[in-house]
């Protein structure tokens, strides 16, 4: 039961982490480009301030319900090539501190102001193609 519930958290956060981010590579990007500048100037701040506060709170439940999950799996990950399973759940861990890695990237770039408008665009689009990618190696695990 309480695996479930666990398990439930960590798809309804994954829900939640690439939604936003289809969200915001799919919808929100290229609408803002129809937008007059002095909008989006206005704009920009607030929707990414929100943006980031949604984001920590999904990304805290949804790493720490993973790393829970993961807990009965750990001898198997010991030796990643034993199994399908072991090589999928492995390459799964890989992506998403891969995704982690983007957002320290993001932050670094942020702070010293070496990353604008369209840095962020791609940077976005790649942390959905790993998002996406994590969820076809998690899907597939139980199944290859
Ligand atoms: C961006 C980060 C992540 C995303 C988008 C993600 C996504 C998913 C999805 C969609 C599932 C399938 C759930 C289901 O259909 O029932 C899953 C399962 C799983 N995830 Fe994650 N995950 C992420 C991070 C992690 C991390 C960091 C770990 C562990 C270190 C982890 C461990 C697991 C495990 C062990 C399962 C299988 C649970 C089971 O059925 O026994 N995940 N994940």
């Amino acid at each position: 039961m309480t695996y479930l519930l666990i398990k439930t958290l960590h798809l309804l956060a994954a829900i939640a982490f690439i939604g936003t981010l289809f969200f915001q590579v799919l919808i929100l990007a290229p609408a803002a480009q129809r937008l007059d500048p002095s909008v989006r100037a206005l704009l920009g701040p607030v929707l990414g301030q929100q943006a980031r506060h949604v984001i920590h709170v999904v990304a805290i439940v949804l790493y720490g319900a993973g790393l829970t999950l993961v807990w009965p799996y750990r001898s198997l990950l010991a030796n990643p090539l034993s199994s399908t399973f072991a090589t999928l759940l492995s390459l799964k861990i890989l992506l998403a501190f891969m995704i982690i890695g983007h957002y320290a990237a993001l932050i670094f770039l942020r702070r010293s102001q070496r990353i604008g408008e369209r840095g962020m665009h791609w940077l976005n689009v790649s942390l959905l193609l790993h998002a996406m990618l994590l969820v076809i190696c998690a899907k597939s695990m139980f199944v290859l």
